[in-house]
């Protein structure tokens, strides 16, 4: 397809259609696609919508046909509609939600969870997918913090990076490839107080070396879409943030892609108190370079008067439809409208027993381990009472699950009675009655319902009455393994008497199988902490990655240093914590040089140690600081890591290269420093409980 020629044949109207995007129901009206956020009447005439150039949402491949049916019949030039919907953590079968893929610490998972949602998406009509969200966070309040990769820049670059891949995964003109678009640029996972679509003003210093990474990787990756955020970022709607879009985005991250509005945001630039109007609206994200509205109509109804009266120019309209109809031709839609949508495939692929497989053995590196007295794993032979509102529990797939149905899950209880004997299940906190029991399985947490888009919240604790129950039965001598569930970082403070804590976080289609298999030690724990874990809500936003600061606290005498008067400053658990059922040693075995120029990479080897006959996973982090350094640098910022399997009591070489680029840190203007300094390097399995190399850093003369 020749996009300059079509381009030239279209009417102002069709190219303000290609740049409208609509819910199914505007043409079907029984549509039942669920559409997250608030619907208003877009006041257009049914010939307008029509020329709608995609499509949010989409129930299945029959719907799919029918719409782009509806579309192209309509369509003067037989333009295909982009179906687009928000397949996060999979379509039908589910997997993790993000922020536990992220605290697998295995990018490769996440990659292969992708790919089984791009087939089964695109089987159902399907081309884009609004992921993968790479807002980083560090406030467990934001509810949305599920839908990322938590509060580690280098770990959201590794998770981005395998997100894209893995929808990607084939080629774009055929049926198993999602396009991506990356999300919602940019800070939005910085809203202040972690309420939803509140303000977001960040340094320039900050945003380059924490939350641009990421999405630079969604960048390099080939993303295709962006989405703007909700937010302001600096004072301005990100949706009409021109320094934004086209300074940052463009010009300085070299996006080449389709730029898309957040649901409805264009309109509510209005509501921000930045435009006047829907016409202003209109103008302000033409100028923006907006290129796709999402939910709203302000182009299709004022594009061409704002044209007419020269407040835009047909240049800004165009290069906008040359980009949404380049991206239909990268994804073959101009050859097959309907790209692989079909209803017959989709009744064997879609949550096949393949994939459902897939899910199990993909989601078993989430869950972390906090606490093991020695509780676990447990015996087949053991007596247990289940306790605690998801014993019963079907509603663990996590927010965000597109047509997951959680009436297809498996509960606790009919996973465990099949391995254990169970001699008592129910959903209070009840334990008054337990007793000739050899463990209590307590279940906890939130809900899912409370996690995800518009879901922050301040009572990230741990329900009363579990905290109650879990001291009775301590107090009893019985032992009790907690298993929490949660999309967001929880306050465990009060239930830290327990014998073993485990953190579900939701894992989808199989989460209570792979639970399973971990209490019974059929596989050990790997995952660690994509977020640390709080004391206390007020500590927030936190993060590992803190700065030193002035006044650093000092225990000794703490007044006038950095501190609370009432709280421990540090986290209940830190980021990267968590444990398996073995026991493991690392120890740095290559000889290094106290000092190191740049000029080559720097190598070091370590000798992780299984000392269990557990076969267990560990992942090795390498944290680094440099000081004296303008701007400063965090007191621990993670620049490596690696998952490696151990067989009972092997010892395996694990090797780190360490280069320039580790070093790199940014000021306000995007220059890079590389003065000399001492270099720290630290090694574990946790960012706390690091062992230190201190190394003297003077920088070839090459390195500026
Ligand atoms: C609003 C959310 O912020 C965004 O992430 C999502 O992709 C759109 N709605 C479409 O559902």
């Amino acid at each position: 397809m020749n996009i300059k020629d079509l381009l030239n044949q279209m009417t102002i109207q069709e190219k303000l259609g290609q740049m409208t995007q609509l819910p199914p129901h505007m043409f079907i009206e029984a549509s039942k696609t669920t559409v997250y956020g608030d619907m208003r009447d877009l006041e257009l005439k049914k010939q307008e919508y029509l020329l709608a150039g995609s499509v949010l949402g989409i129930k299945d491949a029959d719907e799919m046909i029918r719409v782009q049916n509806i579309i192209l019949k309509h369509s003067r030039l037989k333009i295909p509609a982009l179906f687009m919907a928000d397949i996060i953590h999979g379509y039908e079968t589910i997997f993790p939600i993000p922020l536990a893929q992220a605290a697998s610490f295995n990018p490769n998972l996440t990659k292969e969870m992708n790919a089984i949602a791009a087939v089964e998406s695109s089987t159902a009509g399907i081309h884009v997918t609004f992921a993968p969200m790479v807002d980083l966070s560090r406030d467990a309040r934001w509810g949305r913090v599920m839908e990322g990769y938590g509060e580690d820049p280098l770990l959201n670059e590794k998770m981005t990076k395998a997100a894209v891949d893995g929808y990607h995964y084939g080629n774009p003109k055929e049926v198993g490839y999602l396009a991506s678009c990356f999300k919602h640029f940019a800070g939005y996972g910085a809203s202040e107080a972690g309420r939803d679509y509140n303000t977001v003003d960040m340094s320039y210093e900050r945003f380059y070396n924490i939350y641009q990474p990421s999405y630079q990787m969604a960048i390099d990756a080939g993303s295709e879409m962006c989405m703007l955020a909700f937010n302001t970022f600096n004072g301005i709607p990100a949706t009409i943030n021109r320094k934004l879009t086209q300074e940052i985005l463009k010009k300085q991250m070299g996006f080449d892609g389709v730029i898309i509005s957040d649901f409805d945001a264009l309109h509510q630039t209005v509501a921000h108190g930045a435009a006047r109007d829907d016409e202003r609206a209109a103008e302000l994200g033409l100028h923006a370079g907006l290129m796709i509205e999402m939910g709203s109509s302000t182009y299709l109804t004022y594009g061409k008067k704002l044209l007419n009266a020269g407040k835009i120019t047909l240049k800004q309209i165009d290069d906008a439809v040359y980009k949404i109809l380049a991206l239909k031709e990268h994804l073959g839609l101009f050859d097959d409208p309907y790209k692989g949508a079909s209803t017959s495939r989709e009744k064997t692929l879609v949550r096949s027993e393949k994939h459902l497989n897939a899910a199990k053995d993909l989601s078993l590196e989430s869950p972390v381990l906090l606490k093991n007295n020695g509780v676990l794993p447990l015996n087949k032979m053991k007596k247990i009472a289940l306790v605690g509102p998801f014993s019963k529990s079907q509603a663990l797939l996590g927010a965000w699950r597109w047509h997951g149905q959680s009436s297809q899950n498996q509960t606790y209880a009919q996973t465990l009675s099949k391995v254990l004997t169970l001699v008592s299940v129910s959903k209070s906190y009840d334990v008054s009655h337990i007793k000739d029991v050899d463990a209590v399985i307590l279940t906890t947490g939130e809900s899912d319902y409370d996690t995800g888009e518009s879901k922050s919240k301040v009572g990230i604790d741990i329900d009363l009455q579990a905290s109650e129950a879990i001291k009775t039965l301590h107090k009893n001598n019985i032992p009790t393994i907690v298993l929490v569930h949660g999309g967001r970082p929880l306050n465990l403070t009060s239930i830290t008497a327990a014998d073993a804590i485990l953190y579900t976080w939701f894992l989808g289609s199989r989460h209570a199988e792979v639970i399973t298999h971990i209490l019974l030690g059929n596989v050990s724990p790997s995952g660690k902490l994509p977020m640390s874990l709080p004391r206390h809500v007020g500590q927030y936003p936190m993060s590992y990655h803190d700065f030193n600061t002035g006044r650093p606290f000092n225990p000794h005498n703490s007044e006038y240093t950095t501190k609370y008067l009432d709280l421990d400053l540090t986290p209940l658990y830190p980021f990267g914590y968590g444990l398996t059922y073995g026991d493991t040693a690392v120890a740095l075995i290559s000889e290094l040089k106290n000092h190191w120029d740049g000029s080559s990479p720097l190598t070091l080897i370590f000798e992780i140690e299984n000392k269990s006959n557990f076969v267990i996973k560990e992942v090795l982090q390498i944290y680094m600081n440099m000081h004296p350094s303008i701007p400063v640098r965090p007191v621990k910022k993670l620049i490596h890591f690696k998952k490696q399997l151990l067989n009972p009591f092997e010892k395996v070489l694990v090797e780190f290269s360490i280069s320039i680029n580790d070093l790199i840190i940014y000021d306000e203007d995007k220059n890079q420093y590389f003065d000399p300094s001492t270099l720290t390097l630290m090694y574990g399995f946790n960012s706390k409980d690091t062992k230190e190399i201190i190394i003297d850093w003077r920088p070839h003369h090459d390195i500026k």
